[in-house]
């Protein structure tokens, strides 16, 4: 899947236009830290990179990922999960690979974004 939907500059492309789309969703924004935001889009990168079969990069430099456990520390209910998806669900959209792996790509999202929910809504 890392070749197929174009390799080391799609993911680059997806953490950059995640973390621009964020700039615009106050829900993210207060959970972000400001001041390593090209961390956070380098952490993202790396993770999804390994995840869809490239380098390893991701768990030589961070160890396992256990994102339900690095996410701990963030509250997070339906609404920060949706403005997450709208962030990951413009990236996709934006890149010009074939219908189908967007929808696997996206398909993909949504379970794994509903997967980091650890707190119930108000
Ligand atoms: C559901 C809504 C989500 C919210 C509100 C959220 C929020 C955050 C925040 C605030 C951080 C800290 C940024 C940093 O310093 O790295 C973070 C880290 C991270 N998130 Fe999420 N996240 C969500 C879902 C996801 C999903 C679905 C994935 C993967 C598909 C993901 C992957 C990551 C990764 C890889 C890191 C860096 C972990 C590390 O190595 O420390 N997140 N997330």
């Amino acid at each position: 899947m890392y070749e197929r939907v174009g390799g080391h500059e799609t993911f680059v492309k997806i953490a950059d236009t995640f973390y621009q789309k964020i700039e615009s969703e106050p829900l993210l924004l207060a959970m972000y830290p400001k001041r390593d935001m090209e961390g956070a889009k380098e952490r993202l990168r790396l993770f999804l990179e390994q995840y869809w079969g490239g380098p390893t990069t991701y768990s030589d430099t961070r160890g396992h990922p256990r994102l339900r456990m690095r996410h701990a520390g963030f509250e997070i209910a339906t609404p920060q999960k949706d403005a997450w998806l709208r962030c990951i669900h413009s990236a996709i959209i934006d890149l010009e690979i074939d219908e189908e792996l967007k929808e696997e790509l996206w398909a993909y999202f949504q379970f794994a974004a509903h997967s980091m929910i650890n707190k119930a809504d108000d």
